[in-house]
């Protein structure tokens, strides 16, 4: 109460395993601009976006606490902020619903996300097509100024300013704020061992929280093209770790030697992930840590979205 700082908002899909594309270009965010205390930050578990694809309980419920586990253990302190489940706060999906309503479908035909869905599936279900409206219910309705994300979600949130403008135009209110999104360009796409986007769906990943071995594994099966003066692919991921004066001199100094570099690569990426991956297997020991947090994060989140519901069913005249 009384808290006038900015809003943040932002939420991962608890669909596999996080990998150090969904670390750089999303969550280490959520960390840093939290750390400074000038947000008053919501982080949640989009599991109601992730039913669009993944449909098996027991899958869903060890997903979804994996992500709050990650969250805490990447750095957020969740004394600082409200960490929910989209699913505990009915408040998303009714607001939803109304922006449903004063939206069309051409509009949201128009969506990258849409289109490479429906590029591979026709049969495309109505969730998925619908994402981009339970997105900004999930953003619109705490007033969020900032929204942290890697590059991919850009769109969205374009379409969440949209839909705040429409629904204040067409109800003659100000009910919601235009939020920002918040994207760090020199890793809004972080590559995979393939060199495109590293994407859990590609099959790319290096994963955030494996052991050494694994990353290991993961390295080594980075594609290197010898044509080059260096190792492009091992270059762009390592670069994430060190600065580029650094780093240039490194690869002069081992130029030709790919297995030496990537050698390089894997005790960086070890050192640099080993103080997460010890807090995440903490964690994973103690289930009711988990639990008590999502409790208060529920309890808080709903207080917040119940508030600016009041505000949206007047505004609509169901109230
Ligand atoms: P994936 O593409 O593996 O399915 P998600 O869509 O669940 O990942 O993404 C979760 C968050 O991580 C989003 O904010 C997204 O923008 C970010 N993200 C995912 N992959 C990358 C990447 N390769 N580079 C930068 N950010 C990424
Ligand atoms: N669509 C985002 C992704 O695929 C996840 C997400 C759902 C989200 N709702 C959000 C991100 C609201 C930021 C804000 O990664």
């Amino acid at each position: 109460m009384g808290d006038s700082r900015p809003v943040l908002v932002s939420g991962v899909k608890p669909t596999g395993d996080l990998h150090i594309g969904n670390y750089f270009g999303a969550m280490r965010q959520f960390v840093e601009l939290t750390k400074e205390g000038k947000y008053k930050p919501f982080i949640f578990v989009a599991d109601y976006h992730a039913l669009n694809t993944m449909q098996d309980a027991e899958e869903m419920r060890k997903r979804t606490r994996e992500v709050v586990m990650a969250y805490i253990a990447v750095g957020l302190d969740p004394k600082d902020v409200v960490l929910f489940k989209q699913s505990d706060v009915p408040a998303h999906t009714e607001l939803g619903w109304i922006f449903d309503t004063i939206t069309t479908m051409p509009y949201l035909m128009r969506a990258h996300a849409f289109k490479d869905a429906e590029a591979k599936n026709k049969e495309i279900n109505v969730g998925t097509f619908n994402y981009p409206m339970l997105m900004a219910a999930d953003i619109l309705l705490y007033d969020a100024a900032i929204v942290p994300v890697g590059a991919d979600q850009k769109q969205h949130i374009e379409i969440a300013r949209d839909t705040a403008e429409k629904f204040n135009r067409v109800f003659k209110t100000d009910v919601f704020t235009l939020p920002e999104p918040h994207i760090m360009p020199e890793v809004a796409v972080v590559p995979g061992t393939d060199g495109q986007k590293m994407s859990k769906s590609y099959g790319n990943v290096i994963p955030l929280f494996a052991s050494r071995e694994e990353l290991a594994k993961a390295v080594m099966s980075i594609v290197t093209d010898s044509s080059g003066e260096r190792p492009e692919n091992v270059y762009r991921i390592h670069r994430l770790f060190r600065s580029e004066v650094n780093l240039d001199a490194l690869y002069e100094e081992h130029k030709g030697n790919y297995k030496g570099l990537k050698e390089m690569l894997i005790d960086d990426l070890d050192r640099y992930l080993a103080p997460m991956r010890t807090k995440y297997e903490e964690l994973k020991g103690d289930s009711s840590i988990v639990d008590d947090l999502l409790e208060s994060g529920k309890r808080e989140a709903r207080a917040v979205s119940e508030a600016k519901m009041e505000q949206v069913r007047k505004a609509i005249g169901v109230a």
